[in-house]
């Protein structure tokens, strides 16, 4: 496969950069379709669903709060990948594979996306619910059809959401099917990291201790991400960016409202943020003025109690 790799390499030699041009991504797109699948609707159901952000997301790691170190890495990692002379030069392998994991509702999905965005490709992105299926062999050529779409539109970013749900340990599997799902993806894992022009597998989930241990060897996924909860600054610029667009009152104590939110996720402060504004909507639904967001909404909602010693519990 090695030796695949670097033919396919060499045939990129004359391109400085991988691009990637809308209209011909398009055509190739219909053309996979066309090639692989008949006008059969029968056949069209074979075609495992997916949802592909072309052009590429507008999501950027500046939208992500946090995730410093991950998408330094991130950086470098794309930037390899882009420099076709290097890589040859020091016959580095290209990264292929990258795990983001943490709690629920921290941003992995999101980064995903920004780490697409950010590359400039199109995205891919798949949950388990789209490729497993209850027919013999079916979910395994879903697996293999769904690797091959990626190498024929690559470059691009191949997202796997709550991996586990694929790439569950087998320890835990009783059947047979099961194990030859996990032993697709695997193998898939495995090719693609030798193809080129690149195509980087992320994966997320929030149960990093079901995921098989043969998918975290190196070569699949070769970079593991955390992506935890927000600290205190990453709480005051998440409440920020969900202010942003929002007619905010000017005494809000963004400071104070992190200090409280302490052990909540990003999506919760998006929902905390949500909530006051629909708070403060109804206020100027019924008196008509008054229309904007206050420190008040936001203390309504977090909705906390502070036990005597002073550590507030949250409900
Ligand atoms: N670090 C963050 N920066 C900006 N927004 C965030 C962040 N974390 C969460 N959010 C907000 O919360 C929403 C949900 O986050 P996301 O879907 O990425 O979480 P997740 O980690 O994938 O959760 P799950 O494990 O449940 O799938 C995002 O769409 C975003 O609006
Ligand atoms: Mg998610």
């Amino acid at each position: 496969m090695v030796l695949q790799s670097w033919i396919n390499i060499e045939n990129h030699l004359n391109e400085e950069r991988v691009t990637t041009n809308i209209s011909i991504l398009n055509e190739k797109i219909r053309q996979y379709i066309r090639r692989n699948f008949s006008n059969d609707p029968k056949d069209f159901m074979r075609v495992p669903l997916m949802l592909i952000t072309h052009p590429p997301p507008k999501i950027r790691f500046d939208d992500v709060i946090g995730i410093e170190e991950g998408r330094r890495e991130i950086m470098d990692m794309l930037l390899m990948l882009n420099d076709f002379y290097a890589l040859k030069k020091y016959k580095i392998k290209p990264p292929s594979g990258i795990l983001l994991y943490g709690p629920p509702g921290c941003g992995k999905t999101l980064f995903a996306k920004a780490i697409a965005g950010e590359w400039g490709v199109p995205l891919i992105h798949v949950l388990p619910s789209d490729i497993n299926s209850r027919w013999a062999g079916e979910t395994e050529s879903n697996i293999h059809h769904l690797f091959r779409f990626a190498k024929y539109i690559s470059p691009c970013v191949l997202f796997i959401d709550e991996i586990d749900g694929i790439g569950g340990s087998r320890d835990g599997i009783q059947w047979r099917s099961e194990r030859m799902d996990l032993s697709q993806l695997l193998t898939e894992m495995e090719n693609i990291a030798c193809h080129y022009p690149p195509v980087l597998v992320v994966g997320a989930t929030n149960r990093l201790e079901d995921v098989d241990f043969a998918l975290l060897r190196p070569g699949r996924f070769t970079k593991r991400i955390f992506v935890g909860l927000p600290n205190k600054n990453e709480r005051v610029k998440l409440f920020k960016l969900y202010a942003k667009e929002r007619p905010i009152s000017n005494d809000v104590d963004f400071e104070y409202l992190s200090e409280i939110t302490e052990g909540r996720s990003g999506a919760e402060i998006e929902n905390l943020c949500n909530n006051a504004a629909r708070n403060a909507w109804r206020r100027w639904r019924h008196r008509k003025k008054d229309g904007e967001i206050t420190y008040r909404d936001f203390l309504d909602v977090i909705n906390f109690r502070v036990k005597k010693q002073g550590v507030p519990i949250y409900r």
